[in-house]
């Protein structure tokens, strides 16, 4: 008989427990380019995702495929450097799959980034946006199916998807420090096609400040969970101002890496906060 989800994650959460005995309450999830964060994590365990029963494998250039453990600011911490995308193939629910292991290992606060395409006309490559809100209606959301009642609710409350109290302490540690950052919502969609010109006006038309192909179901399901969501991006590139603009993977892999310094500064403080 194939096993059911629940033997799945009971199975995934009992190898990762052997491989790590500590209880991580704070998970991350590292974004295209920002893999190199987890070298800001005292590292007691790496688990590459092949070695994890259930886990999707990772396919994409730029994502190292590995659960990290171990201590960020004195927390205990697990973060996937790299993540599952929808447009690899991945069901929703698999992409989803690490977050539901995530909070069974007793993960009370997410932090997701990534690497996005900048549709507010005063971004430029490089900034870092805090995701204030997003826009889920371009991807299949992850809880479409039977619910299960003892992870949370068959019709989420999503009226504060990004904890409000994380956004404002970001903010303070960016102020401190100098670092000028943006806010705005973050509309996902599959890729893994750039967008056309046509779908950038779009996405501003509909108020997407940002356009990426990640994030929102995982924020979904920790919503879902009762895991509390800070989620950051990198802008990479801007979509809707330059007509001669043309977007490789490579680019954005480049502006990630030079954004990275402040993005760890904030995130490390944050959890530092917690
Ligand atoms: N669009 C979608 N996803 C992205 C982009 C973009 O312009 N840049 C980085 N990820």
């Amino acid at each position: 008989m194939a096993k059911t989800i629940f033997d799945q994650l009971n199975e995934t959460v009992s190898f990762l427990k052997q491989q790590f005995a500590e209880t991580p309450s704070v998970g991350i999830v590292l974004g295209s380019g920002l893999g190199n964060f987890a070298e800001q994590i005292e590292v007691e365990k790496e688990v590459p995702y092949g070695d994890i029963p259930n886990f999707p494998v990772s396919t994409v250039q730029g994502h190292k495929g590995k659960l990290v453990f171990g201590k960020l600011a004195g927390k205990t911490v697990v973060a996937m450097a790299g993540r599952f995308h929808y447009y690899e193939g991945y069901s929703a629910q698999d992409v989803v799959f690490p977050v539901r292991v995530m909070k069974l290992l007793g993960v009370q606060t997410l932090l997701l980034s990534n690497a996005a395409g900048g549709v507010n006309t005063s971004f430029k490559v490089g900034d870092i946006m805090i995701i204030t809100d997003h826009i889920s209606q371009f991807t299949p959301n992850p809880l479409i199916g039977k619910n299960v009642e003892e992870w949370g609710p068959r019709f989420p409350d999503m009226s504060e998807p990004y904890k409000k109290s994380l956004i404002n302490k970001a903010k303070e540690i960016a102020a401190t420090n100098n670092i000028n950052v943006k806010e705005g919502v973050y509309l996902a969609v599959t890729g893994p096609t750039f967008e056309t010109r046509a779908e950038y006006r779009m996405i501003h038309a509909l108020g997407g400040d940002a356009v990426g192909m990640s994030t929102v179901q995982e924020c979904i399901v920790a919503n879902h969970m009762g895991i509390a969501v800070f989620a950051m991006s990198i802008i990479t590139d801007i979509g809707i101002r330059d007509e001669e603009n043309v977007i490789t993977h490579e680019e954005v892999l480049e502006a990630a890496k030079e954004a990275e310094p402040k993005f760890s500064l904030i995130f490390r403080e944050l959890v530092a906060s917690l």
